[in-house]
């Protein structure tokens, strides 16, 4: 259910304009820019006098004096040039936090018209660790994941694993031409395939043999050579194994574990379909298709290389093919840094020249960098690149200062610490992350990221924390919740603040932007944390006060915790200090 409370207050101006012959369209309110003066505000009036060249405070008047007549408002004035700026009365924001409180999706709604959406926000490499570079499209994409199966979508994430390329060929004949065979390949684990194919590049960087041979093994493997096929099965399940625990340790989920391979198939089919409809062209020995000059110049597509192999272009257009065919998806949404614009650029326009998803929505979020102190991509502090278990076990380091120490509290052995540690790390890293906007860098903050104040993950979850110990106190004392009345003016903030979640989510939601959650999330706390040190639950003056505002703090705690979700991050039970902090 959508417990706005915009809702009842636009179904109401709707009326009002219908009956004064406006525009219904400028029938709505927004919540207020001055929360001092008003909750919300209407300023249809202004629009309105700009199309009919009226006087705006005079149309603002007009409608202020039949809102007048309805229940709910405690007050509207008509300000500046034409502002309507609403008051609600107490109770009516009470009963709709009652009801949110009542509402198992916390006075959250659905998207009207489901539909199967596909997320692809991996794109880790076989033989290459993951590094900071692969964090934000995890961290964002497992967000946008949660949010649109909260809204109502269907979605499916898939990793699209980089395991067919060019890469693959460079990195088995470097280990041929090491080794001599292939014999010992399959005792090799991630660390010596890792080290392989760092040698291997530094190898095909100055020596055209060596690239020609890693193409020519590259092509031999697409086209099914048995012992390519072998050795390269053990380098994928060993890389797999390795990124799997890299995503598990950031809580990155995905329902498939499909690879460009796993499209080699289908490239096939589009190559036939492209030449059979003159769409391709033969340039050189590769197989292109050109695409529009028109809107802007862009280089063609190759979809067969000069010695047959596959290009990564061509992957990802039958990936689609293969995602609106075998999944029936009607949007697909990438996630990957700017370096790959052009790429989606022209793989979107391929793929409508070859006719392969009609009606599907593709998107391409092109998120910015994550930085160090200097604005360049963030790295060790020897200048080596900073990969995710780095990163991780930094924030783990940085959380344990601000823990106590294994069995110093009763109940927190070293099993409970070390999961206690991992959950606030990544609370800290995640959010840092996702309370910037999608296409924004931002600069890896070294020192606060990881501190139980300020704009955190861990300060959300001590909030939470924070109102987990009340409630915990409270039921011992036998207090229970009870209907919301709102009187002091922290209570009614809070209460306010808390009806927005639904307009949270939603534009979240059509925007695909986590900040906007995370933003809200933090200025939930912050509003919990006022109300809190203002107005006493347990020892409220009367019963039912008490009552109230423990149902006020469960609700609040009820929606961060929500909205913790929504953004990937876990709620601990229990937040502990070190002693000395
Ligand atoms: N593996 C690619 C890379 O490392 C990223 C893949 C992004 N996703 C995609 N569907 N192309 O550059």
């Amino acid at each position: 259910m959508n417990l706005l409370l915009e809702n009842k207050i636009n179904t109401e101006l709707c009326k009002i304009f219908n009956k004064l012959k406006l525009d219904d369209r400028f029938a709505f309110v927004k919540v207020s820019d001055r929360p001092d003066l008003s909750d919300f505000q209407c300023n249809g009036a202004l629009a309105l006098a700009k199309i009919t060249h009226k006087n705006p405070r005079e149309i603002g008047t007009m409608i202020a004096e039949e809102l007048q007549k309805c229940t709910f408002c405690e007050s509207i004035s008509v300000d500046g040039p034409g502002f309507i700026n609403l008051k609600l009365k107490d109770d009516v924001i009470a009963q709709n936090a009652d009801a949110m409180a009542d509402d198992e999706r916390l006075g959250c709604g659905m998207v009207e018209d489901p539909h199967k959406v596909v997320l692809d926000y991996g794109g880790p490499n076989v033989a290459k660790t993951m590094h900071v570079g692969h964090l934000r499209s995890g961290v964002i994409g497992e967000s946008v994941s949660r949010i649109e199966r909260f809204v109502g979508n269907d979605v499916i994430s898939d990793v699209h694993l980089g395991d067919w390329g060019t890469p693959m060929g460079m990195i088995i004949s470097e280990i041929i031409m090491q080794d001599g065979s292939l014999d010992k390949v399959y005792d090799y684990d991630i660390a010596q395939i890792t080290e392989f194919y760092k040698q291997a590049n530094i190898r095909c960087k100055d020596d055209e043999n060596a690239r020609e041979n890693a193409r020519q093994i590259t092509a031999k493997l697409q086209e099914g050579n048995t012992q390519y096929r072998r050795a390269w099965e053990h380098l994928r399940n060993e890389s797999l194994k390795a990124i799997k625990a890299n995503y598990e340790q950031l809580d990155v989920n995905f329902d498939l574990w499909w690879g460009e391979s796993d499209a080699h198939q289908v490239c096939g089919e589009v190559v036939r379909i492209a030449r059979e409809n003159d769409i391709s062209e033969v340039d050189n020995g590769a197989t292109i298709i050109r695409l529009e000059e028109s809107n802007k110049p862009k280089p063609p597509v190759i979809i067969v290389k000069s010695d047959g192999a596959f290009g990564y272009q061509l992957t990802d257009i039958a990936t689609i093919k293969m995602r609106v065919e075998d999944l029936h998806a009607q949007e697909i949404v990438y996630f990957t840094d700017s370096r790959q614009t052009l790429h989606f650029e022209q793989v979107f326009e391929a793929v409508q020249k070859l006719g392969i998803a009609p009606n599907v929505k593709l998107q391409h979020i092109v998120f910015g960098t994550v930085n160090g102190a200097d604005g360049k991509p963030f790295k060790t502090r020897d200048g080596g690149v900073m990969d995710l278990e780095t990163l991780i076990a930094m924030s783990k380091e940085k959380v344990s200062q601000s823990l106590p120490k294994p069995n110093e509290v009763e109940g927190y052995g070293t099993a409970e610490i070390e999961k206690l540690t991992q959950q606030i790390a990544i609370a800290a890293i995640k959010f840092q992350d996702l309370k910037n906007t999608i296409a924004s860098g931002y600069v890896f903050e070294l020192d606060d990221f990881a501190k139980f104040e300020g704009k955190t993950g861990p300060y959300i979850q001590y909030a939470v924390a924070r109102i987990n110990s009340v409630l915990r106190k409270a039921a011992a004392s036998g207090l229970q919740t009870g209907n919301i009345v709102l009187q002091a003016p922290e209570e009614r903030s809070l209460a306010l603040k808390l009806a927005q979640v639904h307009n949270v989510v939603m534009r979240a939601h059509t925007d695909k932007e986590p900040s906007i959650i995370a933003e809200y999330t933090y200025n939930l706390a912050q509003t919990f944390s006022t109300f809190y040190n203002a107005c006493p639950m347990m020892n409220a003056n009367n019963q039912e006060l008490v009552s109230s505002r423990l149902k006020l703090a469960k609700l609040t705690r009820d929606i961060l915790k929500l909205m913790l979700y929504l953004l990937g991050i876990e709620a601990p039970e229990v937040m502990l200090k070190a002693e000395n902090k």
